[in-house]
């Protein structure tokens, strides 16, 4: 199941594809692990777009969309070409970069002028995610059903986020906060009832420090 963030990141993705790229689009999914469900989602809007990959560890990928795949960290992009893609997206990946900083100056370099980044990344403040840092990997992995990952939460607010961001001359464009502790209790009736309880009481007083799940989007100036 998609997280909201996930559905704002490919939303705001092929939106982006199909009213300001002209001819085919050259996207890259940084950190993409091997799902490819994010390019299949975007075609479904009808973009015209090449999808490149790269992650720390393989992400080589058979899909119509998907152009080359790059092992290496996002922090040095250096087989990546300056001033080529249209757009990065990436989803639940900035918060595992050790140097932010770094990758914010890589995401700058290798966009093109005016091009956008989307990022689906956890709010290391909300409730849930304070609670995750203090539990081991075993028990997120059964909650989520056998996916997890080490949690790490390389900033400490999605504010300090933004301002690295910003530094490195990413401007911020849109920050969307959702509340999402159904879905990781989606295999627990009992437990799933509960986290929708909290996410309708959460949007309904609008309590955006508890919204665990984000979608920032920024933009490198067009000049
Ligand atoms: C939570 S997984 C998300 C994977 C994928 N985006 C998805 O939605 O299924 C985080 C991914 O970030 C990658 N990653 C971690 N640190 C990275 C870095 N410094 N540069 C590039 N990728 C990194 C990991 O290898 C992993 O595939």
């Amino acid at each position: 199941m998609q997280t909201p963030a996930q559905v704002k990141l490919v939303d705001t993705v092929a939106k982006h594809v199909l009213e300001s790229v002209k001819g085919k689009a050259r996207l890259l999914n940084m950190g993409a692990g091997r799902s490819t469900v994010l390019e299949s989602l975007i075609a479904k809007y009808g973009c015209d777009f090449t999808s490149d990959r790269l992650d720390v560890d393989d992400c080589s990928a058979d899909h119509p969309n998907v152009g080359e795949c790059f092992v290496c960290s996002a922090e040095h992009m250096k087989p990546l070409k300056s001033d080529v893609y249209d757009l990065i997206y990436s989803n639940y990946v900035l918060e595992h970069i050790e140097n932010l900083d770094a990758a914010a100056q890589e995401i700058h370099r290798i966009l093109k002028p005016g091009g956008l980044c989307v990022c689906s990344i956890p709010n290391p403040k909300a409730p849930e995610f304070a609670i995750a840092r203090h539990t081991p990997l075993w028990f997120h992995r059964l909650i989520r059903g056998g996916s997890g990952w080490h949690t790490h939460y390389a900033y400490t607010s999605v504010k300090a986020l933004g301002e690295r961001f910003s530094r490195a001359g990413m401007e911020p464009v849109e920050i969307s906060f959702y509340p999402c502790v159904e879905q990781y209790f989606e295999r627990f009736i009992l437990l799933r009832w509960l986290g929708a309880l909290y996410d309708c009481l959460v949007r309904i007083f609008h309590i955006k420090g508890m919204m665990g799940n984000i979608c920032l989007v920024t933009k490198k100036s067009a000049t």
